[in-house]
C-alpha cells in the first residue's frame, strides 16, 4: 500500500512516499529556515505563502523521486495539527483537493504522535512507553500503550524547548534555528559556570516552563560584557539547564507510570548532547531515538502514521475536517 504524506504544520513544506508504512521510497522537504533566518524565528504569514507556492512542485517533487504516479498512490496523509493555521491549510487543502480530484481517500494525523511514530518506523520500543516529543512546537510527554494509544502526561505551559533554544540564540546573536548552534558553542564552555534553571509549574510535576530559564539568560547577559568565552559558557549552561529539567521530569514520569521505555521524537533530539545525557542518566532504561534523518518535520512520518490509523479505521476522513491548531488532550492524574 502507497501512502502519499503531506507535511505544512510550521516552516517545512514536506511530501513522501512510503510503502506499507515502514519503507520509505520518498522524503522532500523544503526548508523555510532562510526565509526566517532575518527574524529569529518563524514568520507566520511569510510561512503560509512559501507553503502555497511549494506545495504542489514538492508533491511532484516526492512523486517522482518515488518512481510512482498520483494513479498508484492508495492514501493521503496529512498534518492537520497542532500547528500554524495558515500553514496546516494549505497542507489540508492540498490533500483534499487531490483527494477530491482523484477519489483516493485522505487521512488527518497528528503531528505531534507523528513525531513519535518516526521512530516507530526504525525500531520496536517496548510498551507502555513514555512518548518525549522535544521540538521548536511542542515539549509533550505522553503515556503510550501502542501505536496510536496515547494520553497525555504533561507539556510546556509557555515556550516549547526549542523556541527556548531559538530565543536563547537570538540573544547570543546566533543564527536562526538556534539548537544546533548552541550545542556547537557549548563544546567550548563551561555548563556549571551559571546556575540557571528551568521552571516548575505548581501542582503539575511533569509540566515544563522555559520562559523564566529564558529570562535569566537575558538578564545575565544584561550584566556582563560579552566575550566569546562568557557566551560559550552561557550556551553551555542554558542547554545544561534544559536538558537536565527534561531528564528529570522523564525519570519520574517513567516511574510514576511504570513505563517500560522511552521514545524520543522531535528536532531537539538531534541533539547528541541530549541523547548522551538521557544515555547517562538512565543506563537501565531502553531509549529509542528516530533515525536523524527523521528527527526534523518531514512527511515520511505523517505517511507513515497516516497508514498505521488507515489499517485500523478503514475509512478517510470527511472533506470538512478541520485543523487542530492546539494540542487536544486532557493530561492523566
Ligand atoms: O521538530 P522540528 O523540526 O519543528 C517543530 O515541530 O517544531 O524542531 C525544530 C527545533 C528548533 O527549535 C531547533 O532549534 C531545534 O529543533 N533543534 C535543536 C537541535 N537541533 C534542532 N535544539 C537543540 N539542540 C540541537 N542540536
Ligand atoms: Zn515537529
Amino acid at each position: 500500500m502507497l501512502t502519499l504524506g503531506i507535511e505544512s504544520t510550521c516552516d517545512e513544506t514536506a511530501a513522501s512516499v512510503v510503502r506499507d508504512g515502514k519503507t520509505i521510497l520518498s522524503n522532500v522537504i523544503y526548508s523555510q529556515i532562510p526565509i526566517h533566518r532575518p527574524y529569529g524565528g518563524v514568520f507566520p504569514e511569510i510561512a503560509s505563502r512559501h507553503h502555497v507556492d511549494k506545495m504542489l512542485p514538492v508533491i511532484d517533487q516526492a512523486l517522482k523521486e518515488a518512481g510512482v504516479t498520483l494513479k498508484q498512490i492508495d492514501l493521503i496523509a496529512v498534518a492537520k495539527g497542532p500547528g500554524l493555521i495558515g500553514s496546516l491549510l494549505v497542507g489540508l487543502n492540498a490533500a483534499k483537493g487531490l483527494s477530491l480530484a482523484t477519489g483516493i481517500p485522505f487521512i488527518g494525523v497528528n503531528h505531534i504522535e507523528a513525531h513519535l511514530y518516526a521512530t516507530l518506523m526504525t525500531s520496536k520500543p517496548l510498551f507502555p512507553a513514555l512518548g518525549v516529543i522535544l521540538s521548536g512546537g511542542h515539549t509533550t510527554l505522553l503515556k503510550v500503550e501502542a501505536p496510536g494509544r496515547y494520553q497525555l502526561i504533561g507539556q510546556t505551559v509557555d515556550d516549547a524547548i526549542g523556541e527556548a533554544f531559538d530565543k536563547t540564540a537570538k540573544m547570543l546573536s546566533l543564527p536562526y534555528p538556534g539548537g544546533p548552534e548552541i550545542e556547537r558553542l557549548a563544546q567550548t564552555g563551561n555548563p556549571n559556570r551559571f546556575p540557571f534553571k528551568a521552571g516548575q509549574v505548581k501542582g503539575s510535576p511533569y509540566a515544563f516552563s522555559f520562559s523564566g530559564l529564558k529570562t535569566a539568560v537575558k538578564y545575565t547577559l544584561e550584566k556582563l560584557e560579552l566575550t566569546d568565552p562568557i557566551r560559550a559558557d552561557i550556551a553551555a549552561s542554558f542547554q545544561k539547564a534544559a536538558f537536565q529539567d527534561v531528564i528529570e521530569k522523564c525519570k519520574k514520569a517513567q516511574e510514576a507510570y511504570s513505563l517500560s521505555s522511552l521514545i524520543f521524537g522531535g528536532g531537539v533530539t538531534n541533539s547528541r548532547t541530549l541523547r548522551a545525557a538521557f544515555a547517562s542518566a538512565l543506563p537501565d532504561t531502553p531509549l529509542f531515538f528516530p533515525d536523524f534523518a527523521l528527527t526534523l518535520d518531514n512527511a515520511a512520518m505523517i505517511a507513515g502514521l497516516g497508514h498505521e490509523i488507515y489499517q485500523s479505521r478503514k475509512t478517510g476522513d470527511p472533506l470538512d475536517l478541520s485543523p487542530e491548531t492546539t494540542q487536544s488532550l486532557t493530561p492523566l492524574t
